[in-house]
């Protein structure tokens, strides 16, 4: 969409200073449309050219600036070129660029338009692998969790649709003391049915009264420590019901994810690893790495000067593994597996130390490879309750947002003509859920609302589904009418340039996500174009008009919907197409 217009300047640029064309499409970006009125569409910026090496970087940049807008000439793509404070400002062909951008969706409604970009073409492409929700077998799914889960979900999707092969993983905290009380404490406070009727509520409460149980029976955290080491010790009993566990959790939660629009290629988790990792602290001793503390742990020195000042445990005095430990013996199986080019982590910031000294082993070890592994973190969510208090499951968050959104739909009459009008609370709910939380940055805390996040005006997810929702049925109403061409001179009014004005960013939008994997550029974007189609409806009616201007409108109004439409499914939100 926007690659013509990028292109041609870029050749002109080119051929004016006798460069390759190609080195100047990283430094144009399109106007960021602000005002209603804009005129520029696309600025150069003259400091990005110096910095690297396109032009001197000595002299007065304002001169230069301007001395290269002169040279620069006009044509009948670009129809004006103009020198502002540092930047070169291109004004192109109204109508070219009505029909550039709005070509791509007369043919069919294909979703992957921004994938052509040849801003892409500076990624480095490969395969990605994710990893995020990880949730821990019997605990709660608290907030973070929940966090994870979509922001992991917006990187793979990001991902992916730049062309990566990704791999979406969850790494289950299904190993470790707490199935040795979880074990021992079945069988005095389990119950078979009631793990089969709730499994998730009937594992959480029993955990709970083992841990209270333990505080001051020594026997009951005697029998915990023998539990776990039948587990290590693949003794069978303890085995199978520690499958058992696992596998109706895992159950349960694809049911809940299913509902996110959430998906894993694979579940592995810190029990896949305990074995390996024993393996890991071998390596970690032959070559040199594990020292012994004075407590009788082993660690390994992080310390830059080698005098354990700083240190990180991977092996308890009793040569138990640590989650470290099981985080290393992943990663290097992975790497195994899938030979991953780059590896992404989800979690929230609290583990951003983990994190940290688990790429520092792993480049000591020799994978220089650890490079290529990054971890996202992200802030707290504070205050998220429901009706029924506190949340444990992640279920519950997801039946309280589509209650909620339910209870707002009925006061419109639409709602009344739908067929599923839960099915769309629901998605709608998550929508909300997602927009709340992808608005700010990923590190800040933020305070969870739901009058606020579910408010149909203001920036929220039902605002985004609202606007699509509409469109759509504007398009519905109107099959007959859209053709397969337009006449592009009949949406030259300022209404439909700012629009396709902020369309021609979409591309540089994914691409700075992909650069720094935050979702609230996207976000920005999609609540723009939302605002502006609300300012298009009232002034530029499909209903009334001759037929050819309705036609034109029509496509605009279809191209801004498939924009839209694209972008959310990228954040993870399933557009509806009535509310
Ligand atoms: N299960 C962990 C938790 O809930 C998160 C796992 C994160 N991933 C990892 N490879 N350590 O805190």
């Amino acid at each position: 969409m926007a690659c013509f217009f990028r292109r041609t300047i870029a050749a002109k640029l080119g051929r004016t200073l006798q460069q390759s064309e190609d080195a100047f499409i990283p430094a144009l970006s399109a106007v960021p449309v602000f005002k209603k009125q804009q005129t520029a569409d696309f600025k150069l910026s003259i400091s990005t050219l110096r910095i690297r090496g396109m032009l001197p970087s000595s002299g007065d940049i304002q001169l230069q600036t301007e001395g290269l807008a002169s040279r620069l000439e006009q044509d009948s793509v670009v129809e004006n070129i103009s020198a502002g404070r540092g930047v070169i400002n291109f004004k192109v062909n109204r109508k070219l660029l009505v029909q550039k951008m709005l070509e791509p969706f007369g043919k069919d409604e294909d979703e992957k338009f921004a994938l052509n970009s040849e801003l892409f073409n500076t990624l480095k492409r490969g395969t990605t692998l994710v990893e995020y929700s990880s949730p821990n077998i019997a605990k709660k799914f608290h907030a973070g969790h929940l966090r994870s889960t979509i922001i992991g979900n917006f990187i793979a999707n990001l991902k992916q649709c730049l062309g990566n092969d990704v791999i979406r993983m969850n790494y289950l905290g299904d190993w470790g003391m707490q199935f040795g009380l979880l074990g021992a404490g079945f069988s005095k406070f389990g119950c078979q049915e009631k793990l089969k009727e709730n499994p998730l509520q009937h594992l959480f409460e029993v955990y709970v009264q083992v841990n209270k149980e333990a505080e001051h029976n020594e026997d009951m955290m005697q029998a915990a420590r023998v539990f776990f080491r039948q587990l290590e010790q693949h003794e069978s009993e303890a085995v199978s019901l520690w499958q058992q566990f696992r596998e109706i959790t895992v159950d349960e939660y694809q049911h809940v994810y299913k509902r996110l629009g959430v998906h894993f290629d694979v579940y592995s988790g810190e029990s896949f690893h305990h074995h390996q990792a024993q393996e890991v602290v071998q390596q970690l001793h032959s070559r040199g790495l594990l020292k012994t503390s004075e407590k009788g742990t082993g660690v390994v020195d992080l310390s830059s000067t080698g005098d354990m000042s700083s240190v990180c445990t991977v092996l308890r005095s009793d040569g138990t593994t640590l989650y470290i430990t099981r985080d290393l013996a992943a990663a290097i199986d992975r790497k195994e597996k899938y030979n991953f080019d780059e590896m992404i982590y989800v979690t929230d910031k609290s583990q951003a130390n983990h994190f940290h000294q688990l790429f520092h082993i792993l480049l000591a070890m020799g994978h220089s490879w650890a490079d290529r592994c990054e971890h996202v973190p992200f802030g707290l969510v504070l205050g998220m309750n429901t009706r029924r208090g506190e949340v444990v499951f992640l279920e519950d968050v997801l039946d309280e947002a589509r209650a909620r959104m339910l209870h707002n739909m009925n006061q419109s009459k639409t709602t009344k003509e739908m067929d599923n009008p839960e099915d769309t609370a629901e998605k709608v709910g998550i929508s909300a859920l997602i927009v709340q939380d992808f608005r700010g940055a990923l590190q800040s805390d933020y305070r969870f609302d739901w009058d606020r996040m579910l408010q149909a005006q203001g920036d929220t997810g039902v605002f985004l589904q609202y606007t699509h929702a509409r469109l759509r049925s504007l398009i519905r109403r109107n099959e007959g009418v859209e053709a397969v061409t337009f006449d592009p001179s009949l949406l030259l009014e300022q209404t439909s340039i700012s629009i396709l004005q902020h369309l021609l960013r979409y591309d540089e939008v994914l691409y700075q996500s992909a650069q720094d994997l935050q979702p609230k550029h996207l976000v920005n974007f999609l609540l723009k174009i939302c605002h502006l189609i609300a300012s298009a409806h009232r002034e530029l009616p499909v209903k009334g008009s001759s037929q050819d201007v309705a036609q034109a409108r029509l496509r605009l109004f279809s191209g801004a919907c498939s924009v839209l439409a694209n972008g959310m499914r990228i954040l993870g939100i399933t557009p509806v197409d009535k509310m």
